[in-house]
């Protein structure tokens, strides 16, 4: 059993955990009573995440004792930033995992299993190592994930990330290529590029023009050679952009490319340049939104979502309010909204933590407030509208569930003998909720040039 409890990046490498298990030998199971090895896969992004993990690790604490034989082990951000430490703080446990190990996993149950060895968090600096997806037949995906970079050299003063994911590292774009190709392939239809700054990315061994500034078209280029090569793709995003790195090319691969969504998610943190400034994200609230608007001219109807920290050291309540203007000047869609939680060896805990809890959950309150509007406004303008669904799931009410080409999660209304899992399909709005649309089909599914192969896996009705 392997318990996820973090971001994208953390699901990925869960996935890859199962993989690297499955090779083994292990049968994946969700009930932690029948497992014989459990792995919980971490994150310490927010001092919240940690106490996650911790009354977890309490929870399987009688199973432990009941049954000697399970293995218990961590992996994942915490994994990391604790390594051999976190066996003496859980004498219960019996392995630790850094996110860069997933491939010695079988080494490191053997090394348990004779006493040898309990913890390794190791980055793989040298010579990285990106894991590729090895798909199970049995449970065919529409969209997933791949990972075109590592780590991060951004160090915001509030983040844990550069300690628990180390330094950057960049993959090749043939073996992204190569990853891309075949999931689409094996019937996957919308993949997402994962990096901390996946809009850095640069050719490995190929030098960046200046010291620190972004290639202007490495990923642009990469972008434009999936679209490219791998024509039964019906979408391609990618998480998370840095606004440092949305280069003119970017934007004009976004008008170009129609695999691209009409979305992005770019967060933001703050709209105060002095607590911009005191983060180190290297920007200020009018160069965000140069970048937002060049993004959003890119083609019609283009949305952007963001993620925001309130009660950052020093955050005035005036520095608030910049926040708050900044989410009406960018027009977000959608944010994650985030208390200041400080970090163990992060720059800003010299700052300390001056924001009262009460005033960090005024603050969150009204932000919610905002941008929950902002999101009922833009979801109610789109009924009457037509969307091209991507269709990824159904729901335990029988309707089908997808995005639409901003990422706004439709459900969908079709004729009952309709099968459209991987389709494209176009729909009428027909009703919208505080965070999703009600879209009625037309039977108009969406039939690219470009595309597309039928789906391996769908039945033949
Ligand atoms: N690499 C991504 C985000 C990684 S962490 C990026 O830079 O966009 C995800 C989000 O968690 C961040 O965007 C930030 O909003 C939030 N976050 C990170 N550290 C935090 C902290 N110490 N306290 C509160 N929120 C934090
Ligand atoms: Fe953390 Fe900043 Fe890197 Fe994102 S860019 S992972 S917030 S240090
Ligand atoms: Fe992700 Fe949390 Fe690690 S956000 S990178 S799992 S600290």
């Amino acid at each position: 059993m392997v318990q996820t409890l973090g971001c994208q990046m953390n699901v990925h490498d869960s996935r890859r955990i199962r993989e690297v298990l499955r090779d083994e030998g292990y049968e994946s199971t969700d009930e932690a009573e029948l497992a014989d090895l459990i792995v919980v896969n971490t994150c310490s992004v927010r001092e919240k995440a940690e106490h996650k993990l911790m009354s977890l690790l309490g929870r399987l604490r009688p199973l432990k004792e009941a049954r000697r034989d399970v293995v218990l082990a961590v992996a994942g951000c915490v994994a990391q930033q604790e390594g051999a430490r976190l066996l003496k703080k859980v004498p219960y446990l019996d392995l630790v995992l850094g996110p860069d190990n997933i491939p010695d996993l079988p080494a490191l149950l053997a090394d348990v299993d004779a006493g040898r060895r309990r913890s390794l968090t190791v980055f793989d600096l040298d010579s990285p190592r990106f894991l590729s997806a090895a798909p199970d037949p049995e449970r065919p995906e529409v969209a997933c994930f791949v990972t075109v970079m590592k780590g991060c050299d951004e160090r915001c003063t509030y983040c844990i990330v550069p300690t628990t994911r180390g330094a950057e590292r960049y993959r090749p774009a043939d073996e992204i290529v190569a990853e891309v190709s075949s999931l689409a392939r094996g019937g996957v239809r919308e993949v997402t590029l994962l990096g901390q700054t996946v809009n850095s990315w640069y050719e490995p061994g190929v030098a960046r023009p200046g010291l620190r500034a972004p290639s202007e078209s490495a990923f642009a280029d990469l972008l434009r050679r999936i679209a490219r090569e791998v024509p039964e793709l019906s979408r391609l995003r990618y998480t998370s952009p840095h606004p440092r790195h949305i280069t003119p090319a970017l934007v004009a691969a976004h008008a170009e490319l129609e695999l691209l969504p009409a979305h992005v998610h770019l967060p933001s943190q703050s709209g105060s340049d002095a607590v911009l400034k005191r983060m180190s994200r290297r920007y200020t609230q009018a160069e965000y939104l140069e970048r937002a608007e060049s993004l959003k001219s890119a083609r019609p109807g283009f949305t952007l979502s963001t993620d925001l920290i309130v009660g950052f050291p020093g955050e005035t309540e005036e520095d608030f309010l910049h926040t708050l203007d900044l989410v009406r000047n960018a027009g977000f869609v959608a944010a994650f909204c985030f208390k200041y939680s400080p970090r163990p060896g992060t720059p800003a805990l010299s700052l300390g933590d001056d924001v009262p809890e009460g005033v960090k959950q005024e603050r969150l309150a009204r932000l919610f407030e905002v941008v929950a509007e902002q999101q009922r406004a833009h979801l109610r303008s789109l009924v009457d509208t037509e969307v091209e669904v991507l269709v990824t799931a159904r729901g335990d009410d029988g309707r089908w569930q997808g995005r639409s080409q901003r990422h706004e999660k439709v459900h969908l209304e079709l004729a009952p003998d309709v099968t459209p899992m991987g389709e494209l399909l176009r729909a009428r709005v027909a009703e919208a909720f505080d965070h999703s649309l009600l879209a009625v089909g037309r039977g108009g599914r969406l039939e690219p040039k470009r595309r597309r192969l039928p789906l391996a896996q769908e039945p033949s009705t």
